[in-house]
């Protein structure tokens, strides 16, 4: 896989993008994808899988759990038979906070699993109560020492009802992954709805699972013995795609983006509607083409699907900064999400934040500048401004967006952006 590392991003601002993009696969659904191939009694080859660290550490985990995994032009290839070890390293849990999606598949493997407490991010603390109480109630034990969790379910696994106090995506996932092969049937209210959810349960089901209303707020599972291989291809990335169509609106350009799943993107279109940007979806594809200047928008709020998704805000907030007129942007589920801000305003952007308000007056332009990527799609909304700002950019730190862009120098470069890598 090859993964830029300690490389920089250089970004001469100005050029109008246009042409054609293929979007990758969804980082956040490879992830517990990969950990439901731990499930399963047999191979799973698991396609559109993008080229990602975040996708190498899922892979180092399998691994070292023992399983034989191969990753061959978008493809991994996973055969979980001889897993004989249930402990997730401490390294690996640096390297990838989401790690601990990885939980619930061994937990439901081998009635084990052993991790170190995964602590903050750079989003802020990421606290994983949620997840630990409804496995408890799955009656897994748990025990905290030196920084690890233990968890044992050697007496078993047995479906119950799991009322989530906030729908989390990895709470949900973790729990659809725990009670596959538990006894009886488990119920999730107020679960969460992100399409990433959907496409476990429907890889799971394809591996002989029984999990029914993925998607909506009540999932229910019912428990079988074991999971078969399976052949699985990952959902578009909804994330990605936004990036891609923020840097075509904020050049004022015309891309044409493939591979998307537009009912996925309901409320990231509107936003981009709102913005004068014109979309024509046809099927699994869409074409923005930017208006000279963008406009401002109503106040944007991060909450969870099908409303504004949180990842998405540092890229609008990018593509806003130039703008018409002053947008209000609040972030409602991450503390520390705006810390890209203060190197976008680097780059000659005019945006205050409190608390979880920005409000983001749009310039006229901005100017290149050197600046550092705090965080995965802070990282990203700094490539998104630097492609308009006059001059050469010099983005570092950028193994952040490694962990979720497959070749995002490359796939702007093709569609007229004048970026590179600097090693
Ligand atoms: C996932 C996504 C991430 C996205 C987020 C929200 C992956 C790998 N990551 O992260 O990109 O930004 O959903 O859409 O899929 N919380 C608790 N206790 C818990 C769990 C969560 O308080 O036990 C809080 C978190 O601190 C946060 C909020 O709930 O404020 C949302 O977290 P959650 O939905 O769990 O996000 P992740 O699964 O971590």
């Amino acid at each position: 896989m090859g993964c830029i590392n300690l490389a920089e991003i250089i970004v001469n601002g100005g050029k109008r993008l246009s042409g054609e993009i293929a979007v990758q696969g969804a980082k956040n659904s490879v992830l517990p994808v990969l950990a439901g191939a731990v499930l399963c009694d047999g191979e799973c080859v698991i396609h559109n899988c993008p080229d990602l660290s975040d996708v190498q550490t899922s892979i180092k985990i399998l691994q070292n759990f023992g399983a034989k995994v191969t990753y061959n032009n978008k493809t991994v290839t996973v055969d979980c038979r001889s897993i004989s070890y249930y402990e997730i390293p401490e390294s690996l849990m640096r390297e990838m906070r989401s790690s601990v999606v990885f939980l619930g598949g061994i937990l439901g493997r081998m009635k084990r699993a052993v991790i170190s407490s995964p602590g903050g991010c750079e989003l802020g603390p990421r606290p994983i109560d949620l997840h630990l109480s409804a496995l408890k109630k799955l009656g897994v034990e748990i025990t905290e020492e030196h920084g690890f969790l233990n968890c044992n379910a050697e007496n078993g696994l047995l479906g119950c009802e799991i009322h989530l106090t906030f729908p989390s995506v990895g709470a949900t996932e973790n729990i659809i992954l725990t009670a596959a092969t538990a006894k009886g049937v488990t119920v999730i209210h107020n679960a969460a709805k992100e399409p990433e959810i959907s496409d476990l349960a429907d890889f799971l089901n394809s591996a002989g699972a029984r999990i029914y209303g993925s998607g909506s707020d009540t999932v229910y599972i019912h428990g079988v013995d074991k999971l078969h291989g399976t052949t699985h291809t990952i959902i578009p990335d909804r994330i990605v795609a936004t990036t891609y169509m923020s840097a075509a609106a904020v050049t004022g350009g015309e891309v044409t983006l493939t591979n998307i799943m537009p009912s996925h993107m309901v409320s990231i279109l509107h936003t981009f509607r709102e913005s004068g940007c014109d979309i024509s979806v046809k099927g699994k594809s869409l074409k923005i083409t930017s208006p000279k200047r963008l406009y401002r928008v109503p106040t944007i709020r991060s909450l969870v699907y099908p409303a504004f998704p949180t990842d998405a805000g540092p890229l609008l907030i990018a593509m806003l900064a130039t703008a018409q007129g002053t947008t209000v942007f609040v972030e409602n589920i991450f503390e520390n999400r705006f810390r890209f801000i203060n190197e976008l305003n680097r780059l000659g952007a005019n945006i205050k934040t409190e608390g979880k308000v920005a409000v983001i007056e749009g310039v006229k332009s901005l100017s290149g500048a050197k600046c550092v990527c705090p965080d995965l799609r802070g990282g990203a909304a700094l490539v998104v401004a630097s492609l308009v700002a006059r001059g050469e950019s010099e983005i570092t730190n950028i193994s952040h967006i490694n962990r979720g862009y497959d070749n995002i120098v490359g796939v702007l470069a093709s569609v007229g952006a004048d970026i590179n890598v600097k090693e």
